[in-house]
C-alpha cells in the first residue's frame, strides 16, 4: 500500500498512535531499537513481514526476513560500539553505530524504499537510509530526533535541511510533525494479518473484558457489526477473546457490555 506519509518526516510523540495512523504495510523495512525496560508491548509491526527482528542483547547478530521463509544468518556482523572518544557520537546515550545501520539498510531496504524507524533517538537510522538512498520516516517521544537529524544531515551528508517555515535554498526538506497520521481511504482496507496487527495495537487486552489473553484466544469481531452497517476494514476490527465474542454475537459494543458480568464491569 502506497505511504501517506512523506519522506524525510520526524514526528516527535509516542509511537503508538502514530503507527496507528499510518497505511498498512507502506513500509520497505522497520527498524526497532526500542527501550526494554517499557513495558510496553510493541508486537505490530514486529509481526509484520518488513520487520527487523533486533533481540535484547544481540545488536551484533542480526536475524532477518527473506522471502517467505525466515533464515537466521549463520554468521555474525561484528560491528564495534561506538566508544567515547568516536568522532561519530552525538551525546545522544544509546546512539548505535552508523556501521549497523549501513548494513541493516542496504540489506533489507531495496533503493528508494522507505524506512522507518519508530525509536529513532539520534536519527542514526535515518541518517543511514538518507546516505543510501532510501526514503525514511523517524518518531522519537523525545524532541531531540528532530534537531539531531538537521544536524547530522548536514554534518555527515552536506545535506542543509530547513523547517517548514523557512524559504532558504535547501536541498532536503525535513518534515517536522507532532499530529497523528491519518490513514488514506486505500489504507482502510482489511489487512491480512489484522491479528497481528490487532493484537499490537490492543496491547494483548481484550476489548471487551479488558483482560491479557495470548493470540491464539483471540478472535477477529466487527466494532460495529455487519447486519448494522459495519464495513470489513481495519478501523472497524478489533480483538474479542472468544467468551467476549460470543456473548457479543452479532450485537454492538453497548450490547455486550450490558451483558458483561458485573465483577467484569467494574474492574473496566
Ligand atoms: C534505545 S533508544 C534508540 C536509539 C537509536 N537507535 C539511535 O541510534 O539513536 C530508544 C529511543 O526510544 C525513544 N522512546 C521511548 N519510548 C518511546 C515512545 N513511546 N515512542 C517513541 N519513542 C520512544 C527514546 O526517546 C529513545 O530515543
Ligand atoms: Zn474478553
Amino acid at each position: 500500500m502506497q505511504p501517506q506519509v512523506h519522506n524525510r518526516t520526524i514526528f516527535t510523540g509516542d509511537n503508538l498512535p502514530i503507527l496507528r495512523g499510518m497505511n498498512t504495510e507502506s513500509v520497505d523495512l522497520v527498524y526497532l531499537d526500542p527501550p526494554f525496560n517499557s513495558n510496553r508491548n510493541y508486537e505490530a509491526p514486529v509481526g509484520s513481514k518488513a520487520a527487523h527482528k533486533i533481540e535484547k542483547g544481540d545488536y551484533d547478530k542480526i536475524v532477518y526476513r527473506h522471502g517467505k521463509t525466515e533464515v537466521a544468518l549463520n554468521d555474525w556482523w561484528h560491528i564495534s560500539i561506538l566508544n567515547s572518544q568516536s568522532k561519530e557520537r552525538t551525546g545522544y546515550p544509546t546512539q548505535k553505530p552508523m556501521a549497523l545501520l549501513d548494513r541493516i539498510i542496504k540489506a533489507s531496504c531495496p533503493q528508494g524504499g522507505l524506512v522507518l524507524d519508530s525509536f529513532c533517538g539520534c536519527a542514526t537510522t535515518c541518517v543511514a537510509a538518507e546516505k543510501y538512498g532510501r526514503q525514511w520516516i523517524g518518531i522519537d517521544i523525545s524532541a531531540k530526533a528532530v534537531e539531531l537529524v538537521r544536524t547530522r544531515l548536514h554534518k555527515d551528508l552536506g545535506i542543509v535541511t530547513a523547517d517548514d517555515k523557512k524559504t532558504t535554498v535547501w536541498d532536503a526538506k525535513v518534515i517536522h510533525r507532532t499530529d497523528i497520521p491519518k490513514r488514506s481511504a486505500r489504507g482502510l482496507a482489511r489487512s491480512h494479518n489484522i491479528k497481528n496487527i490487532l493484537y499490537g495495537q490492543q496491547e494483548g487486552f481484550c476489548s471487551g473484558c479488558r483482560t491479557h489473553f495470548p493470540m491464539r484466544n483471540m478472535e477477529v469481531d466487527h466494532i460495529v457489526p455487519k447486519a448494522h452497517g459495519g464495513q470489513d476494514t481495519d478501523d472497524n476490527l478489533q480483538l474479542l477473546c472468544g467468551a467476549c465474542n460470543r456473548t457479543k454475537g452479532i450485537g454492538t459494543m453497548a450490547d455486550l457490555m450490558a451483558r458483561l458480568p458485573t465483577q467484569v464491569v467494574a474492574r473496566i
